[in-house]
Parts: C-alpha cells; structure tokens; sequence
C-alpha cells in the first residue's frame, strides 16, 4: 500500500523535508496521490508538516507507535521480532496466552488496555494512549535463560533505557517495579505456561508497563505514579524506546544464564531499601525487618528480630517502613 510505504520513507528521514516529486517518484505515484496518503497519515495520528514549495517533513518528535519505526531502533537482529500492534487489548499478556500459536519472539504491543493486569491481582492503569503496554514470548530460547532471573533482567532493561531518557537515575523497587523520584514508571509482570505432562516451563510472557507520556494520573495515583513526561517536561517518541528497550532486554536475558552473578550485582546497584527498614505480608502476617542483600537467586535476605531470612515468593511486596 502506497500510504505504508510513504511512512516508511517519511521514517527513514525522520525531521528531514523530502519534496513531493521525490516522493512520488520512489512510490510510483503521482504528487495528488502522495498529497492524499499524506493526508491519510495524518488522519492516523503523525504529526506531518508540509512546507511551501519544498515537500513534506514528520516532525522528530512525532510519537505513533510503528512497527517499521520500533526496528530502526533495534540494535539486536530486528527481523527476530514478530512485532504486533493492536488499537486496544483487555491485556497484552492475557491476548499471548489466548493466542497459543504465536511464535518465539512475538511482541504485542498495545495502545490501550482495558484490563492491565499486575502483580498479586493488581491492576495496571492503561487506559492512557501514551504509554507503553508490551509483552514479549519466549519458548525456544527458554533453555539460554535462567529463568528465575527473568523479571530482574526486564527490570534492569528498563531501568537502563530510561535513565538514558529521563536524565535521572531510576532505581528498582524488588522485585518489579522500576521507580523515579519516590514514584512507580514501570511495572513488570511475568508469566509462564507449564507443560502439563513434565511439569515443565513451556513458554514465558514478559509483560512490561511504562508511563511514558501520560499527562495525569486519576487521584488515587497521584501519590504513587509517575510518568516520563511528568519527570521531564517532555514527549518521548515511544517506538524508540521500544526499540532501546528489546535490545537490552536480549542482553539481560542472556546474563541471567551466561554471568548470574553479575546480572544480579547490577540489579544489587539500582534497588531500592538496601540497609534499610522494609515490611512485607506473607499470607496474612505482617513482617518488618532491615533489607540486608540479594543473593544469587536474585531472593532477598532480611532480618527480622536478630534471625535472617530469605524471601523469595513471587507473592511478596515489599514497602519501606514507615517509622
Ligand atoms: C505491576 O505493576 O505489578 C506489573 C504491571 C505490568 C503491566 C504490563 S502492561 C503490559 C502487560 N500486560 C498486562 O496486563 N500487564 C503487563
């Protein structure tokens, strides 16, 4: 379709002025033709600007979530990635899950949420157009994996990418929750699916959530959310960092199996409450202690009336205690 092809070229040369002859030279069509496909894009949401006499510019800043865009920005193989992107979805892990026959590597990629899900029955607000709503499928390479370090890797992917944007440095709030400034910009939910007859892990849904250009949080969030925009003071393109993010999230997977130790001291660096007083709930008790360190397995070691302890259920949260 002319008009696909138009956007790739117009992405190709992002904040560059390409002339309407050019145009429809490359794409075999004439100027009222690219003037219609233009005028189509726009209708879709990108942000071009035509200049008198000269031709037509996206502007740099233009933030439509795309797929040819999210590869430029890829820096690990790019044709590795199915890449999908749906105008809304309940939730990007449950729409994986439902869709069993998709291959390793298929990211979905949603607008909005209806239903985004987080940790421990939580809820993720996703209804705002401008954050980032993903999940990424792993089956075949699940044995290159340790996948007890999963969410840490995806934590760290995403804490690095956006401290590259935010110019500030983000910090992990164990065991998936990336933080800025007192406040939660992401959150990570990871899934598997386990063969029945083994017992074994079958497949691996990273379900990862940013706050990206969200202008204002609904009043209950307003104290614990934040976003990229609300840090900044301004708009990010976000299939850029999409792109930014996929490829160190490949390296971090690796590390998890490749250097265990080293995944987990940089995750050590960037999390937060270390030697600090913390409080978790274990079923329904109410625990406190001081937050010692992370061993290996990426688990916490606490301390709690004199005795350590390790915490390691994906069903605790942890919160500074209040004194
Ligand atoms: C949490 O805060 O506990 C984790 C939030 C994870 C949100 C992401 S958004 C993409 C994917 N789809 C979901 O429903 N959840 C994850």
């Amino acid at each position: 379709m002319s008009k696909d092809k138009l956007l790739t070229l117009l992405e190709e040369n992002k904040g560059q002025i390409l002339s309407g002859i050019d145009l429809s030279t490359k794409l075999g069509i004439s100027r009222n033709a690219v003037w219609k496909s233009i005028n189509a894009l726009r209708k879709d949401g990108h942000d071009i600007t035509s200049i008198r006499n000269r031709g037509y510019l996206l502007e740099s800043q233009s933030d439509h979530l795309s797929e040819n865009e999210i590869r430029m920005h890829l820096s690990a193989d790019s044709d590795q990635y199915n890449i999908i992107i749906l105008d809304e979805t309940s939730s990007t892990n449950t729409y994986m899950k439902e869709h069993k026959d998709l291959p390793e590597n298929t990211v979905v990629i949603a607008k909005t949420q209806t239903k985004g899900r987080g940790r421990m029955g939580k809820s993720f607000l996703s209804e705002d157009q401008g954050g980032i709503y993903l999940s990424l499928l792993k089956i075949e390479s699940l044995p290159a994996y340790n996948t007890d370090l999963v969410t840490l890797a995806a934590a760290l992917a995403v804490s690095d990418t956006l401290d590259v944007y935010s110019g500030t440095e983000t910090a992990i709030k164990w065991v998936n929750d990336v933080y800025a400034k007192g406040l939660k910009l992401s959150g990570i939910l990871t899934e598997g699916t386990i063969e029945f007859e083994t017992g074994t892990l079958s497949s691996l849904i990273i379900g990862i959530g940013i706050n990206v250009n969200n202008e204002i949080f609904p009043p209950v969030l307003q104290h614990i959310a934040t976003s990229m925009y609300q840090i900044t003071g301004k708009k990010f393109v976000r299939s850029e960092i999409i792109g930014q993010l996929l490829s160190r999230l490949e390296s971090y997977l690796l590390l998890t199996k490749k250097d265990p130790k080293e995944l987990v001291l940089q995750y050590r660096k960037k999390m937060l409450y270390l030697n600090e007083e913390i409080s978790f709930k274990r079923g329904s008790e109410v625990f406190s202690g001081t937050l010692l360190d992370l061993n290996e397995k990426g688990h916490l070691i606490i301390e709690t009336d004199g005795k350590k302890m390790t915490l390691n259920s994906g069903e605790i949260s942890i919160r500074k205690r209040e004194i």
